[in-house]
């Protein structure tokens, strides 16, 4: 059933599929008819055990009944307004107290709108006009972002971006911090752009003193940093990693699980940069879509399960279980991993940053990858995304899951 279909969206979406990585799992990608708590279910009445999860969004698992709930609640009362809602305060409410750095916010509809929003108010803000992004780091497909990314752009030529914006993007790697201070000492920047845990190159992990430094060399140079916090916002843990880092960003953008996984985004921080936002002030940002109640009441019904039932010791459980199998496949590798997201690359000692990353031996992940699959677990398809936990992968799931990593692994060695 899925090749069929496959075949049918080959003729009428570029590629085959709305969003790139959905084509790199081979021979044709899987398609999904329903999905509950860490569980796919193919076309074809296969069960899948999910560590995809929507590209990080589904931190609760599939359909969780709790936020189901509220969705179709709000079905009842209309889905979109064009005027505000309480369900939106009660969002921002969440989110201001879970994230101290929060002072305000706008809720736009992906992380490529959040990133896109927060570059533009640091330019405001600053009056200047480069940012500073880590090569690798993925920030959504606007133009500003599409510099050196990574996840599925990784090996995209920046095809139909004007030089023009190339030339306002300065480039340093991740963990290196000497390159940072050099750029803001030599170049006006307005904003340093930063995934305080790379999850788009695999997992990459800061060196403890790197954004710290990235704290105060910011602050010297007056530049606004901002952490992009669309993987890490609730995942890492209530207040995101930089309550983990114990850091506070003036900017931070947030997207996937704040929005329960229906589509969201968000920029939030310091009172006096937010405020420089459309209509308080002339840094513009609109959206037909903004803050829709769905949306607003899919995030809120996750965030009030998370703030209440504090959940994180069962997804991170999982993962630390679900590496110590991956970790005894005896080729060369390592596994960079925090709380609930890890990845593992091959034939290489350390990852700190993503050039090492590109030198991991991606064939033999991609057969990791196919092997689990034929035997019932989804891993991300590509050496450039993150495996994912969630509050539904519980013992059953785990021990299943490491029964067949063991027969799988069988494969590669
Ligand atoms: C760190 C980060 N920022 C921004 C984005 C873009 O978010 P969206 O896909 O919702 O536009 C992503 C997407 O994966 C991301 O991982």
């Amino acid at each position: 059933m899925s090749e069929i279909l496959w075949n049918e969206a080959l003729r009428v979406f570029p590629g085959g599929v709305n969003s790139p990585v959905r084509a790199s799992v081979k021979p044709y990608p899987f398609y999904v008819s329903r999905a509950e708590g860490a569980y796919l279910y193919t076309e074809e009445g296969r069960r899948l055990i999910d560590y995809v999860l929507g590209y990080g969004p589904l931190f609760l698992g599939h359909a969780n009944s709790f936020v189901k709930e509220r969705v179709i609640q709000q079905l009842e009362k209309g889905w979109l307004y064009g005027t505000p809602s309480r369900a939106e305060l009660e969002l921002a409410n969440h989110i201001i107290r879970s994230i101290t750095s929060i002072e305000m916010i706008r809720f736009v509809n992906s992380g490529t709108e959040a990133t896109m929003t927060a570059i533009r108010l640091a330019r405001g803000f600053t009056k200047r006009e480069k940012i500073l992004k880590f090569i690798g780091c993925y920030h959504g497909a606007h133009d500003y972002a599409l510099i050196s990314p990574g996840s599925a752009a990784v090996d995209v030529k920046t095809s139909g971006i004007p030089s023009s914006v190339i030339d306002t993007v300065a480039l340093c790697h991740f963990n290196d911090i000497e390159c940072v201070e050099r750029t803001l000492k030599k170049e006006d920047i307005a904003g340093v752009i930063v995934e305080p845990v790379m999850g788009n190159m695999g997992v990459i992990l800061p060196d403890p003193e790197f954004l710290k430094s990235l704290r105060e060399f910011t602050l010297t140079y007056n530049s606004v940093l901002i952490f992009d916090e669309v993987i890490t916002g609730f995942r890492l843990g209530l207040g995101g990693a930089q309550d983990v880092y114990k850091l506070r960003a003036d900017l931070t953008t947030l997207g996937k699980i704040i929005g329960g996984g229906l589509p969201i985004g968000a920029v939030g921080g310091k009172r006096e940069i937010m405020e420089m936002l459309s209509p308080a002030g002339n840094v513009f940002n609109a959206g037909t879509f903004n803050a829709n109640p769905l949306s607003m009441v899919a995030g809120s019904a996750s965030l009030e399960f998370l703030e209440r039932e504090k959940p994180y010791s069962i997804a991170d459980k999982a993962a630390k279980e679900v590496y110590e199998e991956l970790d005894r496949i005896t080729v060369k590798h390592v596994i960079n991993r925090i709380n609930s997201m890890m990845q593992i690359f091959f034939g290489i000692d350390s990852v700190r940053n993503a050039d090492d990353a590109r030198k991991a031996n991606k064939g033999v992940y991609m057969k990791l990858q196919v092997e689990l699959l034929k035997r019932g677990i989804f891993l991300p398809p590509s050496q450039f995304e993150t495996i994912f936990t969630s509050v539904a992968h519980d013992d059953t799931v785990i021990n299943e899951s490491i029964d067949v990593i063991r027969i799988a692994k069988r494969e590669l060695e």
